[in-house]
């Protein structure tokens, strides 16, 4: 995939600052810190438009990214962290269940999934959620770089089993720092925003 342009275009968290343009958005759920920011800045081959950090709970609205004047990206913020407050957690469950709800423009979900462990329970009920919208998803399994490659296949089993994910749910394989994945995961959100 060619990238002719990318930009930051806002922090939203309610529908009425969401972008009124109607392309399609392919929004990334993870926990916080599995890399949603950095697998962003790997697909639109920029070092750091989308914000990483190694300090976790940093993203706490929802970044629109506009690429190729073509569709968006929606980073989440990520969940699980054990220092957010109740009241911070709450106000994060309603942002996203309104964005899920609500918004049509939404046509694929990338759950990401860190390769080294098994989905959290967060993970489970991120899933049970989408699920439950009727939301397509596509499982990537990011930071692959970081076991050998004979450990690939059982370590998906595991996301798999953890998630009870659905024999027809797409899984691809990912890391932002090799570059590993990226066309594959492209082919497949051109083909979900097709029609
Ligand atoms: P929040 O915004 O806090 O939810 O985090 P995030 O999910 O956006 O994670 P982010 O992209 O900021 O990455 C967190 C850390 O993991 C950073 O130090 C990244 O450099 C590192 N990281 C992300 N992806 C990969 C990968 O594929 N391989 C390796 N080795 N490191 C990665
Ligand atoms: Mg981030």
């Amino acid at each position: 995939m060619k990238i002719t342009s990318a930009e930051f275009i806002i922090s939203a968290v309610r529908p009425d600052q969401y972008p009124e343009d109607a392309l399609p958005e392919i929004a990334l759920a993870g926990r916080s810190n599995v890399g949603k920011s950095s697998l962003i800045n790997r697909m639109i081959l920029r070092k750091n438009l989308a914000r990483t950090s190694s300090q976790p709970g940093k993203t706490q609205q929802l970044n629109y990214y506009k690429i190729n004047e073509q569709i968006y990206f929606v980073d989440f913020p990520g969940y699980g962290y054990a220092k957010v407050s109740k009241t911070e957690r709450e106000a994060w469950g309603r942002m996203i269940e309104t964005f899920l709800k609500v918004r049509e423009e939404l046509k694929l979900v990338l759950l990401i999934v860190d390769i080294r462990h098994a989905p959290s329970k967060d993970d489970c009920l991120m899933y049970d959620w989408l699920k439950h919208y009727e939301i397509p998803i596509c499982i990537v399994v990011t930071k692959a770089d970081k076991i050998p490659k004979s450990k690939w296949d059982k370590q998906i089993k595991l996301v798999k089993e953890t998630l009870q994910a659905d024999p027809t749910d797409k899984v691809i394989m990912f890391s932002s720092e090799l570059g590993l994945g990226r066309e594959q995961l492209w082919d497949y959100i051109l083909t979900e925003t097709s029609d």
